[in-house]
Order: C-alpha cells, then sequence, then structure tokens
C-alpha cells in the first residue's frame, strides 16, 4: 500500500453536503467544514477553503451537484454553473467541470442522480489519474534524488495524491530516496503551510526555503529536477501557475536543472493559442500587506496581488500528465491530446 494514502480528506461527498478541510487553518488546525449549497461551495473556493486547480475542479462538480438536489430546473442549473464558475478566473479544471455538467443539461430527460453520478466520476478520475501523473513523474527520477517544488499540487490540491507532489510519493513508494525543497510561496504560503505538512506526514524529507532563497538553492546544492503543478496549460504549453513559478523555472534554466510541469488534461485549454490569454487573478491587497490579520505594512500603501504567472515554454523540460510525458515541440504534442 502506498505511504501516501495516509492522507486523502481534502474533498468528501456525503450525499447531502460535501465535507472539505479547511486548507486556510493548515497546519495549525485540522478543522473540516460542511457545504450544503452551491453558494457556499462557491464562497468557499473563492475563499480557498479549497484550492488547487483540481480540487477546485472536484469541488465545483459536488457543488453543481448540490444545485441538482435543491432544484433540478435547467435555467436554475444553468446560473449555478455561471456561479460557481465566477469563484477564481484562472485554474482551468473549474471550466473543464462547469462543460461536462453543461453537456449534462442538453439531454433529453435530467434529475439530480445524473449530476451526483457525474460529479463522483470526476472524483474519481481525478484518483486515478494523480496515481498515474506520480508514476510518470517518479520515472524520471533516479535512486537517490533532490528536487524542488513550489505552492502546493499535493493531495490537497487535488481530489487525489496529487500533481507534482504525486512524484514524489510514487518515487518513495517505489524505493527511492528523495528530499524535496519547498519555498515557503508567499502571500498565502501554500508552500509553507500546505506542502510541508502533507510531504512530512507521508514521510517525504522536506526542507522549507524562503522564495527568495530559491536561486541560492538552486546554485548551491544538487537539484536533479524541479516539479511543479499547473493551473491551465495554452495549446503552445505556456503554463499558468502560482505566483513565482516563472522566476523558479528562468533559475532552473540558469542553473542547467531540468524543470517539469505535472498536470491532468483537464487542465489543457486547447481554445487558447499561448499564455497571453491566460487570464490572471488578482487578489486582496490584505494577504500581502497581513498575516492572519496581523499588520505588517503600512496601511494605505498601494498593492499588487497576482495570484498566478505564466511560464513560458521553452523553459519547461516536459510535461507529465496521465498519458505520459510530453517533451517541445509542445504545440504539435499537446494538439494529440486527447
Ligand atoms: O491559489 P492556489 O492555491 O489555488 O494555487 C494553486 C497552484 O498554483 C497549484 O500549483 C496548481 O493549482 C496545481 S495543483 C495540483
Amino acid at each position: 500500500m502506498g505511504v501516501y494514502m495516509i492522507w486523502a480528506k481534502t474533498i468528501q461527498w456525503l450525499d447531502d453536503r460535501v465535507r472539505l478541510i479547511d486548507q486556510r487553518k493548515l497546519p495549525l488546525e485540522e478543522v473540516y467544514v460542511d457545504i450544503k449549497t452551491p453558494e457556499e461551495m462557491h464562497n468557499a473556493i473563492k475563499r480557498m477553503v479549497v484550492r488547487g486547480a483540481p480540487a477546485i475542479g472536484v469541488a465545483a462538480g459536488y457543488g453543481i451537484a448540490l444545485a441538482a438536489l435543491e432544484n433540478c430546473d435547467r435555467k436554475y442549473l444553468l446560473e449555478k454553473i455561471e456561479l460557481i464558475e465566477s469563484a477564481r478566473p484562472t485554474a482551468y479544471n473549474l471550466f473543464y467541470v462547469g462543460k461536462r455538467m453543461r453537456k449534462l443539461l442538453e439531454r433529453k430527460e435530467i434529475k439530480p442522480a445524473l449530476f451526483v453520478k457525474e460529479a463522483i466520476q470526476i472524483h474519481k478520475e481525478d484518483r486515478e489519474l494523480t496515481e498515474k501523473l506520480g508514476e510518470y513523474g517518479s520515472a524520471l527520477l533516479p535512486k537517490r534524488s533532490q528536487c524542488m517544488t513550489i505552492c502546493n499540487a499535493g493531495a490537497l490540491a487535488t481530489g487525489g495524491i496529487g500533481t507534482a507532489l504525486a512524484v514524489f510519493y510514487k518515487a518513495k513508494d517505489q524505493g527511492k530516496e528523495v528530499s524535496v525543497f519547498v519555498p515557503e510561496t508567499r502571500p498565502f504560503l501554500q508552500g509553507a503551510r500546505l506542502s510541508s505538512w502533507e510531504l512530512k506526514k507521508n514521510g517525504i524529507e522536506t526542507i522549507l526555503i524562503a522564495d527568495n532563497a530559491i536561486s541560492y538553492i538552486l546554485k548551491t546544492e544538487e537539484i536533479d529536477a524541479v516539479f511543479t503543478g499547473a493551473d491551465r496549460i495554452a495549446r503552445n504549453g505556456d503554463t499558468a501557475n502560482k505566483i513565482g513559478t516563472y522566476g523558479l523555472a528562468l533559475s532552473a534554466r540558469e542553473h542547467h536543472t531540468p524543470f517539469f510541469v505535472v498536470a491532468p488534461r483537464s487542465t489543457f485549454d486547447l481554445t487558447l493559442n499561448s499564455g497571453n490569454e491566460i487570464p490572471i487573478e488578482e487578489r486582496p491587497g490584505e494577504e500581502v500587506k497581513e498575516f492572519r490579520g496581523i499588520q505588517i505594512a503600512p496601511r494605505n500603501i498601494e498593492v499588487r496581488n497576482p495570484a498566478f504567472d505564466v511560464t513560458p515554454n521553452y523553459l519547461i523540460t516536459g510535461i507529465v500528465t496521465e498519458k505520459g510525458v510530453i517533451y517541445p515541440p509542445f504545440r504539435k504534442r499537446i494538439s494529440l491530446l486527447k
């Protein structure tokens, strides 16, 4: 049995409600919240109770299932799909799930069970494909390795064992030794609070670093590879991920460190020609000016808080998908992804 199975309670479907671990409270408190309506799910995604592209997609599916249990009228359901999709703009998985649910509205007869079944199926697919991501990714690692990641692309960010972090869980399961450098990932601290927590919990050697230590560590340590998740990948391979990923990729290139993106097909937006078209979420300035409600900057200072950046395809060594690893030229190979 996999070591990574210790942790799998990110999203639970309880027939008439969805139980989410409140990711804003980790690692200090392990608190769960029950979501009973599509409005509550919209809020949970917007306020980052649940976050990470695939997890947002799975949670959205259940949010729409809750709407169908309330009222299975086509117009009502379409409104609720649109409401949930409006929670966050960058992660494509949200829109991928919205698209799948819209497709059900085209059926001649619709009933709540149809939406519930689809949401459970989306979760199951996500769980299964993260295993594949882990297998393809871990095959890239030698018997003993040091890696780096950013943000949280683990069990907390998916319906399964993760995307980037699945690589480390699978490597460990195969008896490989892997240690992982985790940048704290300001301002929401997904690296410090979430990745460190779940990696440690699952017995992976983890070294937390400040974001501004990334280049120093890449220069002074033997880092075999960087593995990150993705929020949206355009047709040419340009990849939106947590703010700071672009800088990490630039530094990895400078230090001749392979840079891999790990993401399922549900993160690829084949309608976009390049990363320039990916909408980038700007979050409230308070996330930068405050820490857990404590002011750390002048109250009236102007703030920019982009939550994501786009790593251009030429900085990416390969993209690990559930169908295998895609190498450049990305445009041609991504167009073959079905
Ligand atoms: O703002 P977040 O925490 O939702 O951002 C998450 C990320 O950027 C992850 O790296 C990405 O969603 C991949 S998760 C498997």
